[in-house]
């Protein structure tokens, strides 16, 4: 593993690999990473993914440098392109972290890096660590990775981080229910990932039989015409009326941020499990990086 850029390229064992060291991470933290530099490029906002990655590094004991705005910085406005900018972070950095609005951008600045590179979101591509702990967040709080029904609910058109965890969850005997409206159905080549799901567009038939609702927000920035985001947006509200047609062990999961997909008084539900998701992501982050550079 040099770069990570597909949740396509993690076999069994390495995820296996993977979510063990993050479970060692929950307890401890190696300092694995003294004298390393981790550079976090940035060219769409981010708070979660940035600030997870970098604390993992600090955590290890390593350094990071960050262009939390790269869009808006001058090599950028000049017109550089992103090889350019490849090439020169690794000159000071032994890993990058780029978030970048095209899809394929990863893969693309992976091609002349020497250093590990990791997408953290490439338009409506990928996000494959975001797919990472989330799987690890399904298998903690359900206690298994088999005969669950994961059911992912609102824009599957656009959500990166819909598209890389069903790349995951197809090495597992998991259960797949995609619930959206036509207009931001799962694009075709990630259908055919998991050709037994179900599509709906409502949740009400399955609410009662799904393990883990995955919840998505409307990717605003992704469309064209914003009255065309503002019909879509709302589609689906999780509401503490919604979560009472749930299995009490089921759980809500969302990679965040939340616009007003879940309602705040599902938050104290104990079936709410998207904090703690969000928290599993440093120590998944942190196994990642000292799998990569340790
Ligand atoms: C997601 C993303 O950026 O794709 N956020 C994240 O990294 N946790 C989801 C989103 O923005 O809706």
């Amino acid at each position: 593993m040099k770069h990570i850029i597909s949740a396509d390229q993690f076999s069994l064992q390495d995820i296996e690999a993977i979510f063990s060291r993050a479970e060692t991470m929950e307890t401890a933290s190696p300092r694995s990473l003294q004298g390393k530099i981790l550079a976090t490029l940035f060219y769409e906002p981010s708070t979660r993914t940035r600030f997870s990655f970098e604390t993992a590094m600090h955590a290890l004991g390593g350094q990071v440098i960050t262009a939390e705005n790269a869009a808006g910085h001058s090599a950028a406005k000049k017109g550089e392109s992103l090889e350019d900018m490849i090439r020169t972070v690794n000159n000071y950095a032994d890993a990058i972290v780029l978030r970048h609005p095209d899809q394929g951008s990863a893969r693309v600045a992976a091609q002349v890096s020497r250093v590990p590179l990791i997408n953290a979101g490439d338009g409506s591509g990928e996000h494959p660590t975001q797919a990472l702990l989330d799987l690890y967040t399904i298998k903690k709080e359900c206690d298994r990775l088999q005969d669950l029904h994961v059911a992912f609910v609102g824009d599957l058109l656009y959500g990166r981080t819909v598209h890389s965890l069903l790349r995951l969850l197809r090495l597992f005997p998991i259960r797949v229910s995609l619930v959206a409206p036509p207009s931001l159905a799962l694009p075709p080549e990630y259908k055919q990932l998991v050709p037994h799901a179900r599509e709906y567009t409502t949740f009400d038939s399955i609410l009662a039989d799904v393990d883990v609702l995955y919840v998505t927000r409307v990717q605003q920035e992704r469309f064209v015409s914003q009255e065309e985001y503002q019909q879509m947006k709302g589609s689906y509200v999780i509401t503490s009326q919604t979560v009472t047609a749930m299995k009490s062990t089921a759980r809500i999961m969302h990679p965040f941020p939340r616009v007003d997909e879940i309602s705040s008084d599902v938050d104290n539900d104990p079936r709410a499990a998207y904090f703690r998701q969000a928290k599993n992501g440093l120590f998944v982050r942190m196994a990642l990086l000292d799998l990569l550079l340790g």
